[in-house]
């Protein structure tokens, strides 16, 4: 290989790989951008929640978080049923932590849902908008389920993974409208 051929090919190497580190940082840029024009404009509706009750949605988020990470983990292995399994027990409209946006107090199951008196708080604390909110997450959470375990027969994933987008939509949805801090 000639040294002209040579040197052309590190000039061109140099310029591409340099190229392609340049648009990973304003990608990275751009991210940081977002993130603090964010904050800046956070217009988000603050809610006020006693302590307990704070307490005790955020631990119910965070069980969410997990219950989605869990549905993930389950779908890669192709474990369609214990996904559903999942979704109806922990995120779905007859589990736990709907109770606080479904029922009244009457209806709640007493060993596994949060005390009568906690919904009781719910009822009275949350603001309805975000009740609906919660409802509709919930819901889409039992639908995702019912999707879910069809599909080890039906053998259509697309279809469960849409579901379990329109579940996470209905999170990234009242977050982008409601803060407790
Ligand atoms: C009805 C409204 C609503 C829905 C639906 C909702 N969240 Fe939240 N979530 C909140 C609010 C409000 C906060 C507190 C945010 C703040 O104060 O900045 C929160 C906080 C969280 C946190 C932080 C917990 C902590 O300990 O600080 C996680 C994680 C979370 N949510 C996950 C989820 C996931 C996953 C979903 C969907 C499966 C979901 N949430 C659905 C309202 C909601």
């Amino acid at each position: 290989m000639s040294i002209r051929k040579i040197f052309f090919l590190v000039v061109a190497f140099t310029v591409l790989s340099g190229s392609i580190a340049s648009f990973a940082s304003g990608q990275d840029m751009k991210d940081q951008n977002r993130h603090r024009a964010a904050i800046k404009t956070d217009s988000r509706q603050a809610v006020y929640f006693p302590a307990k009750m704070q307490k005790h949605i955020l631990a119910d988020m965070r069980d969410h978080l997990r219950a989605l990470s869990e549905i993930l983990t389950a779908m890669s292995v192709g474990e369609y049923t214990n996904a559903a399994h999942i979704a109806r027990a922990r995120l779905g409209l007859n589990s736990p932590s709907a109770a606080g946006c479904t029922s009244s107090g009457a209806s709640v199951h007493a060993c596994t849902a949060p005390s009568a008196d906690m919904v009781r708080m719910m009822e009275q604390f949350m603001p309805k908008g975000m009740r609906k909110m919660g409802r509709a997450m919930h819901k889409s959470a039992s639908a995702f389920a019912a999707v879910a375990a069809q599909t080890e027969k039906s053998g259509d994933a697309k279809k469960a993974y849409a579901a379990l987008a329109r579940v996470t939509r209905h999170c990234v949805a009242c977050h982008a409208v409601y803060k407790m801090r």
